[in-house]
């Protein structure tokens, strides 16, 4: 008897249908079923926060979901968000400020703070520290990303 379960999830505008385990994480899924490597890994507990996507529009992390739990949602990874000719403004503003070195936190970063923008388009400092103190950075020393997001931010005003 098969223990595998029927999952159909939209990531990215486009409809999946896999089989999988009923344990398998929605990360592994993403990455390993999809192919969508944008998605990273680092501590799968619910810590780093390098694997956040939006599930229906918020922010999760990816590796505290399993992948059957995504069955009828909308997911969007940082493949969703912009491409290397057609950036989302909010990567605009990484690239700008130096909000990215080794570049392992970016999409992680990225999922958690489109949403944030959205719902607060002109944050404060202290409001963006706070949005992004779920997600760790072991290269940048977190101002530039601050610096990425206050720019990205000026920009959405000024548009
Ligand atoms: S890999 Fe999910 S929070 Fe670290
Ligand atoms: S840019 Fe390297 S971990 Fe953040």
């Amino acid at each position: 008897m098969s223990n595998l379960i029927n999952v159909t999830v939209n990531v990215n505008g486009a409809r999946y249908e896999r089989a999988v385990e009923a344990r398998m994480l929605l990360s592994d899924f993403l990455r390993h079923e999809l192919g969508l490597t944008g998605t990273h890994v680092g501590c799968e507990q619910g810590v780093c926060g390098s694997c956040t996507v939006l599930f229906d529009g918020q922010s999760v992390r990816s590796c505290l979901v399993f992948a059957v739990q995504a069955n009828g949602h909308e997911i969007t990874t940082v493949e969703g968000l912009g491409s290397i000719d057609d950036l989302h403004p909010l990567q605009e503003a990484f690239r700008d400020a130096h909000g990215v070195q080794c570049g392992f936190c970016t999409p992680g970063f990225l999922m958690t703070l489109v949403p944030f923008l959205e719902e607060n388009p002109n944050p404060t400092e202290e409001e963006i520290r706070e949005a992004i103190s779920g997600n760790l950075c072991r290269c940048t020393g977190y101002q530039h990303i601050v610096d990425a997001v206050k720019l990205a931010a000026e920009k959405g005003r000024a548009s």
